[in-house]
């Protein structure tokens, strides 16, 4: 009886020491949970990607001219964050505002479709085809070109558009508008110029923040239509 009393007294003790002991490291492992980003489910990606397609189309190519802008290939951090803005009513969407409420769009759904759209890649030129061969597939052929990146030439000054681009976005989103993975800046090239031009009049009127960096200095504001009509032009041709 004694000794019971005394086991039981000792195992407390040593509970108590292993607790001190480990708390340090439960703490630890507690401060890591934040950061840590969940295990990325590709078929939970496709299946959300289905109700994307609707407007966005099957490989997130884009459409109607740019009413719906191209998600494919675009860093998936620019996407989720632009999801979360949406989600958090601050970024304007009125034709997104029924997919992405906190309840249809966990942060999972958000990860999983962000990563799933950046893998997609879309090729800027289709393979030259026979179309008189016997084995010529129409609709194959068809389906295959619904998975091109090409934006139509854009008018304006292409080589002026080039410099003005280099010296004043380049730094950002990259040599030749194809973005900044790491940085999570998209990508302008193959995006839509009718997109493009409707994003600007929204940093202008400061509905979205171009550079969180610096808020309040919209830094389209420093150029003129004209100057962004020959960075767009140059923009239209780079996946030529
Ligand atoms: C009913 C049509 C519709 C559906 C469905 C839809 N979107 Fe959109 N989405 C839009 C429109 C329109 C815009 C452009 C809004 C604007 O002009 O700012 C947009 C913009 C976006 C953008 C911003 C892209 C950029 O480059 O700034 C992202 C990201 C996006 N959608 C992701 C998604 C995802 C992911 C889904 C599926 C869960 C989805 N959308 C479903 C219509 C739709
Ligand atoms: C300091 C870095 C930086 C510079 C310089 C910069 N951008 Fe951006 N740009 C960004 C970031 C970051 C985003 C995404 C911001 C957001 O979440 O809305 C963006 C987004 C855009 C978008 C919207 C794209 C989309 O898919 O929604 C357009 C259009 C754009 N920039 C045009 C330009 C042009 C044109 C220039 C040069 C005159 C330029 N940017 C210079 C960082 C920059």
């Amino acid at each position: 009886m004694v000794k019971s009393a005394k086991s039981i007294l000792l195992n407390a003790y040593l509970t108590i020491q292993y607790l001190l002991m480990t708390r340090p490291i439960f703490i630890f492992c507690l401060s890591l949970l934040p950061s840590l980003t969940f295990a990325f489910d590709y078929e939970n990606g496709e299946e959300i990607n289905e109700v994307c397609a609707g407007c966005h189309g099957e490989f997130g190519q884009g459409g109607k001219e740019g009413e719906y802008p191209r998600l494919a290939g675009m860093p998936s951090e620019f996407l989720a964050k632009q999801l979360h803005l949406f989600r958090d009513r601050q970024r304007p969407n009125i034709a997104m505002v029924e997919y992405v409420d906190d309840r249809q769009m966990p942060d999972q759904d958000i990860q999983d479709i962000s990563i799933f759209l950046e893998q997609i890649t879309l090729k800027t030129k289709l393979p030259p085809v026979d179309e008189t061969a016997p084995d010529f597939n129409a609709y194959e052929r068809l389906l295959e070109s619904k998975q091109l990146m090409q934006i139509p030439r854009a008018p304006g000054d292409i080589e002026k558009g080039r410099k003005i681009y280099r010296k004043e976005c380049a730094s950002c989103h990259g040599r030749d508008g194809m973005g900044d993975m790491k940085k999570a800046v998209p990508m302008l090239a193959g995006q839509y110029t009718n997109y493009l031009w409707r994003q600007v009049k929204k940093y202008r009127e400061k509905i979205r923040i171009h550079d969180d960096e610096a808020p309040d200095e919209e830094l389209l504001l420093d150029f003129s239509d004209e100057e962004l009509t020959d960075i767009f032009a140059y923009l239209s041709i780079v996946d030529d």
